[in-house]
């Protein structure tokens, strides 16, 4: 039986002060017996505050991006060994904000070839990650274009299939996959619980064809993009949705602590 698991993604925000109000706030929120997993991913910055905060908590905690080599010079960048002695669990790849895919552009077009994610460096960082023992969040989805175009479940199975191209299937029993709608992403508009649960579907019987039926059946899937209180336990509800990946709501712990109790 998989355990839901509700993830907050604090993208580019929160100090640490606000990072230890919020925190806080969820400690006295949060049912401590709570069955779901609940895990924060502050930027790096945070992490250790975030960390300290929450070691006699049955909260995790994890990164929003990694660098696939062990150490060396590469200016900028942390590794996963790093993440590993930080205490990380969790470790978000590919969401579509490095991808470079944005359901809301609010930097210059011309940019976007900073966002350079790949399917290779992926698969790369994800290879690192469970080398240290962290549990990836890979995330797929569509653009509001590729779904219009009827795309949608070729995108997400070729997604998956980059992303865990040469590995073990065993490797990924814990791992996570999270299917967000880039168009759902920031923008208030939410898939409909049912095609969100049809999709998830289409991300299991990936992982099922890519690495195994036991992986399929194991992998936790969430669904992200626009999820609030209002909406959480319908999403919940779903067969194939074990969970969700949580952006702006995230950053609300009153906000966030009703997404958790939907689970
Ligand atoms: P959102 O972001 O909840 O703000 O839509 C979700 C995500 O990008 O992980």
């Amino acid at each position: 039986m998989r355990k839901k698991l509700v993830v907050g993604n604090w993208k580019m925000n929160m100090t640490r002060g606000q990072a230890s109000a919020a925190i806080e706030s969820l400690l006295l929120l949060v049912d401590p017996n709570t069955e779901v997993e609940v895990a924060i991913c502050p930027t790096y910055l945070t992490i250790e505050t975030v960390s300290h905060l929450l070691r006699r908590s049955h909260f995790l905690y994890g990164a929003q991006n990694v660098f696939w080599m062990p150490s060396g010079a590469f200016t900028g960048s942390i590794s996963a060994t790093m993440l590993a002695d930080a205490g990380c669990s969790f470790c978000i790849v590919g969401h579509s904000e490095t991808r470079g895919r944005f359901g809301k552009l609010e930097v210059p077009e011309s940019t976007l070839g900073y966002f350079s994610e790949t399917d290779e460096t992926i698969n790369l960082k994800i290879k690192s990650l469970l080398y240290q023992s962290i549990r990836p969040i890979l995330c797929v989805g569509e653009t509001l274009a590729e779904r219009e175009a009827g795309n949608t479940d070729s995108v997400i199975y070729d997604q998956v299939k980059g992303a865990l191209a040469g590995i073990e299937p065993a490797e990924y029993y814990s791992g996570v996959v999270a299917y967000e709608p880039v168009w759902a992403i920031g923008t208030g508009k939410t898939c409909d619980s049912a095609e969100a649960n049809r999709v998830c579907g289409v991300v299991r019987k990936a992982v099922a064809e890519i690495l195994d039926a036991d992986a399929a059946e194991s992998v936790q899937i969430l669904y992200g993009g626009s999820v609030k209180s209002g909406n959480a336990a319908e999403l919940f509800s779903q067969s194939d949705i074990d969970g969700g990946l949580v952006g702006g709501a995230s950053l609300d712990a009153e906000e966030f602590s009703k997404i958790v109790r939907s689970a």
